[in-house]
């Protein structure tokens, strides 16, 4: 704990507190809590960059004496990351920068600011870390520590270190914050004192608890995603995680909630307490970055509704500052390809636009000097340039750009997409590129996660060649003409490269495997008279599983969107809601919240999943949902930012209506479908100063506007004769 008291001549007429970490830190002013969220200032590249949060605490500050604190822990500047046991990954000790500036109102202006004059103790939080947990020996606690006036003893002179040499941003995300407070579902006992506790949805936070117990009680909270027997935790997928809060009672009715360690978790194991848990003594918080949600989908599908649910709530357990692959073992890290493939979604479900535009200049803090992407940002680790996450770098950008139409987020990243493009440029052969990490990660077949059927060399041109075209559409938005001449032409000749390298004169691909097609077609890397023989390919592929899927992370998110594009709509449906292993449903069947790491993350026959990587809230997989607003739910952008929208619904065998909104800029848009007896009914919502079409699925009749009207309406098609039959 870090105090310093000041003296004011008068009331203020204006404070405002400028503080950061490096570390994380909780604020007090005259015993009232300063910070708005928690676990701030947030992550970033503290080598480079710390956030500052800004508050105005003009009510708090009184004349006369007056006291700013600051409790302070490691996070992810000095605690515990990754899976070696290791912390101090970015430095040794946190430390805390503050500024208030007061404006009084006689005229004088007063700044109180950290330096040699604060004074520090250790706190009655004994340890605090991201992925252990934290302990609390409430016997310690000190209630007016930081009060006007609160007795110097046991005090003693603070640290003062070197001036930070990094920038210091003013925070431009949500802070994270408690948005939802989930009750126990079920409480079974398991020992003296002790009881398992199921919240029904795995979740990213920690748990409050209300509790009257003797002086000297620990009570112990064990946080897991799954259960190993109906009595016991899993929790060996949580590696070196020991994801454990433990607090010791002052005797008396008292409430807490850690504030420095989060968990991902469905159940906790409670332990130390005498009184059966309920809702009144036990809550789950759930913690995320606090991004306005923007849309909803519900169809005629229960299961299609709960996915889409998991999606959801696989981003408010991964959204905390920096987009992470997972929230409960000790990796949680800003994996480039996880956030890559989920960002369409994402932005669907929440306004996440400053949420990546602070991401990506956490990515940009990690890129090396010849332009390589990290695999991770803010980097922690060794990987660079690896096929389809780091050309995370270009799609982030690009699909924030076009959702939202502001053109920010490209300016600001266009020098650094033009280094990573150029890195791949010279470090291909003949335009093809070396073999790198991870390519179509953890597909059915892989031999090892890394080595799918497809090789990483054909992942890695294919999106040269993608992010090539990226970079010719960014640069033409842009007014860089001849850079997007440049582009358009690299783009053309890596797609002649491709043709070259992986695809055979009859139009067999290289790897001949569900993602190897998928990317030749969604990346429009074929001649057009090649496609149809691709598509058969595919179509073959997923036959040979009896329609079920063989894609990991790569292929995966291409495989609706492909199949609808290029007129496989109806075996996109079937794909989808396959119920049997692998499939989005299969999850579903098996209890699933969230979204898996893997699609055997669970399965009937063998149980869990390879136990060295396997989260159970990860939400690559997740991707679908893009395909499902726009193909399901029918609403599509023509221009960024949706300010030309298509209403295009795609109506397919198993689902009979679907409902879908989402918030814009200009207001609501609206798209809610029926088909009954051969008649589909669309009712559409759009906002002033948005242009939109209508266009019903091939074969469908009807009266049909060149332009939908602003505000509702309604619009009715005929199914053709046959419709109905489909398989
Ligand atoms: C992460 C992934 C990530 C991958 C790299 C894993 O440990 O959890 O989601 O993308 O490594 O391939």
């Amino acid at each position: 704990m870090l105090r310093r008291q000041f003296s004011l001549r008068g009331k203020p007429l204006r404070a405002t507190l400028r503080w950061s970490a490096l570390g994380l830190a909780d604020f007090f002013l005259n015993g009232q809590r300063v910070s708005d969220g928690c676990l701030l200032p947030g992550w970033s590249d503290y080598r480079k960059r710390v956030q500052v949060v800004t508050a105005d605490v003009t009510q708090l500050l009184d004349s006369g004496a007056n006291m700013l604190g600051a409790v302070l822990a490691d996070g992810w500047y000095c605690g515990y990351q990754l899976w070696h046991g290791e912390r101090n990954h970015f430095g040794e000790h946190p430390q805390l920068f503050a500024a208030l500036d007061i404006d009084l109102q006689d005229g004088s202006h007063i700044r109180v600011k950290t330096d040699g004059t604060w004074e520090m103790r250790s706190s009655p939080t004994i340890s605090a870390d991201l992925y252990h947990g934290e302990i609390h020996d409430s016997r310690l606690d000190d209630p007016g520590w930081c009060l006007r006036k609160s007795p110097r003893k046991g005090w003693r002179k603070a640290m003062v270190f070197p001036d930070y040499p990094g920038h210091m941003d003013p925070k431009i995300n949500e802070p994270p914050r408690v948005t939802e407070m989930l009750a126990p579902v079920t409480v079974t006992p398991t020992g003296p004192r002790r009881y398992l506790v199921d919240f029904g949805q795995n979740i990213a936070g920690v748990c409050r608890i209300w509790v009257r117990e003797p002086k000297g009680r620990r009570i112990t909270l064990r946080f897991a995603e799954m259960l190993e027997s109906k009595d016991s935790l899993y929790t060996a997928n949580l590696r070196t995680a020991k994801a454990t809060d433990v607090y010791i009672c002052r005797g008396g009715g008292e409430e807490w909630a850690p504030r420095f360690t989060m968990h991902g978790f469905r159940y906790v194991e409670i332990s130390g307490v005498t009184k059966v848990p309920t809702a009144n003594s036990l809550a789950a918080l759930v913690i995320h970055s606090d991004m306005p949600p923007t849309g909803k989908f519900e169809c005629s599908h229960p299961d299609l509704n709960r996915l889409q649910e998991n999606i959801r709530w696989g981003l408010r357990g991964n959204f905390l500052d920096v987009p992470t692959d997972c929230p409960q073992r000790d990796e949680r890290l800003g994996w480039t390809g996880d956030a890559q493939v989920f960002v369409g979604t994402a932005a669907f479900h929440y306004d996440v636009r400053r949420f990546f535009q602070k991401w990506m200049r956490d990515l940009r803090d990690g890129q090396r000097s010849d332009g390589a992407f990290p695999d991770v940002a803010p980097n922690l680790l060794t990987g660079f340039g690896n096929a389809a996450w780091a050309d995370a770098g270009v799609i982030c950008p690009w699909k924030i750009y076009w959702h939202y139409g502001d053109t920010e987020i490209l300016r600001e990243n266009y020098q650094a997409m033009k280094r990573w493009l150029a890195f791949v440029e010279a470090t291909s052969r003949d335009l093809i590129r070396p073999p790198t990490s991870y390519g179509d990660w953890l597909a059915i077949d892989a031999v090892t996660p890394s080595r799918a059927p497809v090789p990483s060399e054909f992942v890695g041109t294919a999106y040269f060649a993608h992010t090539a075209d990226l970079m010719q559409r960014i640069a033409t938005v842009l007014g860089h003409s001849s850079d997007a001449r440049r582009f358009a032409t690299l783009r053309d000749r890596v797609r002649r490269a491709f043709q070259r390298e992986f695809v055979t004169p009859g139009t067999r691909m290289v790897g001949h495997c569900q993602t190897a097609y998928l990317l030749a077609l969604a990346f429009d890397l074929l001649p057009a008279a090649k496609r149809p023989v691709a598509l058969a390919h595919l179509v073959d592929l997923l036959q040979s599983r009896n329609n079920h899927l063989t894609t990991g992370f790569i292929g995966t998110p291409l495989l609706c969107p492909v199949l609808s594009r290029f007129g496989h709509n109806d075996l996109a449906y079937t794909v989808l809601l396959k119920e049997t292993y692998p499939s989005w449903l299969y999850s579903i069947r098996n209890g699933a919240t969230t979204m898996w790491e893997r699609w055997n993350s669970y399965t009937r026959e063998d149980g869990f999943g390879p136990v060295n990587m396997n989260s159970f809230n990860h939400y690559a997989y997740g991707a679908i949902g893009e395909w499902m607003t726009s193909v399901i739910g029918g609403i599509r952008p023509i221009q960024p930012g949706f300010r030309q929208v298509l209403f295009a619904p795609r109506p397919g065998p198993g689902v009979t209506s679907a409902s879908t909104t989402l918030k814009i800029a200009e207001g609501t848009l609206e798209c809610h479908w029926q088909l009954e007896s051969g008649r589909l009914k669309i009712a559409v919502h759009v906002p002033a100063g948005i242009t939109a079409r209508i266009e019903p699925p091939a074969g469908f009749s009807g009266k049909m506007p060149s332009r939908i009207p602003t505000g509702s309406s309604a619009w009715e098609f005929s199914a053709p004769a046959g419709h109905g039959s489909m398989k």
